[in-house]
């Protein structure tokens, strides 16, 4: 299906406090395929988090491009990057951040209005996303009535419910135990192979690889074979 990201000598250094130079990134060459799974694994401080933030236009290499459905985002204007997010990508996080007021109707809900989904097609697109993430008999549960793995698949309903090119997951099975992890990652996989999602996650769990159409490894901030 070809690659919906590619990057071309990515580097980023951070300067410290101390005025020395941390390099979190260097020289990274990747190509991200449409309608895969794609992990991103490696140790604490491996990168993982820097790199995948450049990915989702967060975050600006301090050298190399990315490549997003052929065009370079690496100079885009920060509106057009902040589109970008909106429409085009969206993002799963360590610690979920669903609003606790309301239940995981009205999150998924809410999201698509921050994307202008069209209103007359919001209900009927909440209640198949709540479905594909196996979640549409709890619909109507506030958070906090909800396990933990229960959470992240209403994060997951919500990121996938406008329909992004690219769905961006950093360690979204970190704050979860074994088995709701493996969970989530197949429900993932599951995303991918039915509705041809493409999805980027990163973890330093090695028990996750196989099930990943395709690995990278960071090193101390490069990619490893
Ligand atoms: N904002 C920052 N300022 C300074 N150093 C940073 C910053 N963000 C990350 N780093 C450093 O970059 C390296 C990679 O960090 P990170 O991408 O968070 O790794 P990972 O997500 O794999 O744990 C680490 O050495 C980290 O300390
Ligand atoms: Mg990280």
């Amino acid at each position: 299906m070809g690659s919906i990201i590619s990057t071309e000598g990515l580097c980023r250094d951070f300067k410290i406090g101390d005025g020395s130079v941390v390099s979190a990134l260097k020289n990274i060459n990747i190509e991200i395929e449409q309608g895969k799974l794609t992990i991103l694994r490696g140790r604490s401080g491996s990168g993982k988090t820097t790199l995948i933030n450049i990915l989702g236009a967060l975050d600006k290499p301090t050298k190399g491009r990315v490549l997003f459905d052929g065009k370079d985002i690496t100079r885009l204007s920060e509106r057009k990057r902040d589109e970008l997010r909106r429409y085009d990508m969206s993002f799963v996080f360590q610690s979920v951040a669903l609003m606790s007021s309301m239940n995981a109707y009205e999150n998924v809900e809410f999201g698509l209005r921050l994307s202008k989904f069209p209103y007359d097609k919001r209900d009927k697109r909440v209640r198949e996303v709540m479905r594909n993430v196996g979640l549409d008999k709890r619909m109507f549960h506030r958070p906090s009535e909800m396990s933990g793995g229960e959470q992240q698949r209403v994060a997951i309903a919500r990121a996938i419910a406008h329909d992004p090119k690219v769905v961006f997951a950093d360690e979204p099975t970190a704050e979860l135990d074994t088995a709701t992890a493996l969970h989530v990652v197949k429900l993932f996989k599951e995303l991918v192979a039915e509705y041809g999602m493409t999805i980027i996650m990163t973890t330093h769990d090695p028990s996750m690889m196989d099930i990943a159409d395709r690995v990278y490894t960071l090193e101390d901030g490069e990619i490893v074979e």
